[in-house]
């Protein structure tokens, strides 16, 4: 878009002035060889014509297929390890290959019309120029026409086509910036899906009592709903756990309850108040999500434990370290603190991450704590040093924990057992062994394998 803009202004604004005006002096030179203009002019513009529209599909194609070979070199990037694991680096250099050879396709069908482009409008010019030196160079010899207009009319003549042909090549761009203008578009027209209510809801103080009533849910463009009237509640100072498949809903419901994803039906509320109805920034603040995948900055330690709270102190960081169980691997780190971690939490271990993930969210302090699988990279007694030690930090916050393992929700005052998006059962632990077939059946599973073990 910029080029064209570039080249409009520079081009098109000049070219109608030096092509007029190169007719009109022509003209005043020249009357009879005028007639060579009145030819060449619009057969010059019509044969470029009709190459620009050639080359306009092409270039079309040619913004596709770049994007294309974009995208399968930023995948194959990203996912080289697993590439070499599985040795498919050939499947993976053909994938290459292909796209490609796509956008050489076009490149080279672009290339050879530009050049014939390029080749046309000099050989129509030149013809012209022979057409204009029979006529006139006639006319010299017989004393009709002195031999300096002929040269200036010459020069308005090239003058004149050059215009024409620079004019019509900034068409020749308009189709790659239509498309580039398209996205632009596209980026800016996008509505966010989480809309800021018109009149928020204030509560002075909330206590953080979430209720989920009737939610339904599904990805847009799925055929069936992940959340089927789902209806729950999570207390302050209570634990509420979430237990189900993979791929049963649960990360889905945790995103729900921090409206990451919008309800189709039902409501989520919290204190009474709708979370539609909370601003954003409240909600931000009033629910913190540690998810399941969790995700670090490029940074320091100490800048990605601020992103829960920029004012927290040394102390403080410190101190959400300790209850996270992370303040004695920080401590080993060769910085401490300070220590610089890679994009995504690439340089600590998958438990690590989590444990400072933990940490983040407890510096935030909101009230309703939300930890989806947060404690599944963990090894049994760092779980349960971390449990206890929340348990005593969070204090009356809510707290919704989703977990695999039997061992870390058994002792939660609520779990809920969630099967294909649908509260299957709700009760203690000892309540759901004795009402929940599904439930039994996940202590049953796990504690044959505890006992092999
Ligand atoms: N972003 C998404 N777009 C479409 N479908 C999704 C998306 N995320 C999850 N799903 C689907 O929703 C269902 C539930 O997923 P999820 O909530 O992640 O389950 P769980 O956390 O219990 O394993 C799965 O069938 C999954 O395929
Ligand atoms: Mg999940």
């Amino acid at each position: 878009m910029q080029l064209i803009l570039y080249t409009t202004l520079a081009m098109l604004l000049t070219a109608p002035f030096v092509g007029i005006g190169g007719i009109v002096l022509a003209v005043r030179q020249d009357a009879p060889s005028s007639l060579v203009l009145l030819v060449a002019v619009p057969v010059g513009a019509l044969t470029i014509g009709l190459l620009i529209r050639q080359m306009v599909p092409a270039s079309r194609l040619l913004q596709r297929f770049v994007d294309a070979v974009n995208r399968v070199m930023r995948e194959q990037i990203t996912g080289i390890r697993v590439i070499r694991a599985f040795v498919r680096d050939e499947n993976e250099r053909l994938r290459f290959a292909e796209a490609n050879t796509d956008l050489m396709g076009v490149g080279i069908r672009l290339g050879r019309v530009q050049a014939f482009f390029g080749a046309t409008s000099l050989f129509i010019s030149n013809v012209a120029a022979v057409a204009v030196l029979a006529i006139g160079g006639h006319r010299v010899v017989e004393g009709g026409l002195q031999l300096g207009s002929l040269i200036a009319f010459l020069t308005y003549l090239t003058l004149t086509l050059g215009a024409v042909t620079q004019g019509l090549s900034v068409f020749m761009m308009a189709p790659r910036a239509k498309v580039s203008a398209g996205r632009i578009t596209e980026v800016l027209v996008t509505e966010p899906s989480i809309a800021e209510p018109a009149t928020p809801v204030t509560v002075e103080h909330w206590r953080g009592d979430l209720e989920l009533d009737g939610v339904t849910f599904g990805y847009p463009g799925a055929e069936v709903p992940v959340l089927r009237g789902v209806s729950l509640a999570a207390r302050p100072g209570r634990t509420t756990a979430i237990i189900g498949s993979t791929g049963s809903g649960k990360t889905t419901l945790i995103n729900v309850m921090a409206r990451l994803l919008e309800v189709d039906e039902g409501a989520v509320r919290i204190d009474g108040a709708d979370v539609r109805e909370v601003a954003r920034r409240d909600l931000s603040e009033l629910v913190g999500l540690v998810p399941q995948r969790a995700y670090l900055f490029a940074g320091t330690v100490a800048d990605n434990l601020r992103y829960g709270n920029p004012a927290a102190d040394e102390a403080q960081l410190w101190h959400a370290l300790e209850v996270a169980q992370a303040a004695e691997f920080v401590r080993a780190m060769p910085e401490g603190l300070d220590t610089v971690i890679g994009q995504g939490g690439s340089t600590v271990s998958g438990g690590q991450r989590q444990r400072l993930a933990i940490a983040r969210v407890l510096l935030a302090r909101p009230r309703v704590y939300l930890f989806d699988d947060a404690f599944s990279a963990l090894d049994n007694a760092t779980e349960v040093a971390v449990r206890s030690a929340l348990a005593r930090e969070i204090g009356d916050a809510t707290q919704v924990i989703v977990a695999q393992r039997v061992s870390t929700i058994r002792a939660a005052e609520t779990i809920v057992v969630l099967e294909a998006g649908r509260v299957e059962a709700t009760g203690t632990h000892e309540e759901l062994l004795a009402t929940s077939a599904t439930y039994a059946q996940i202590v049953d599973s796990q504690l044959t394998v505890g006992e092999a073990a």
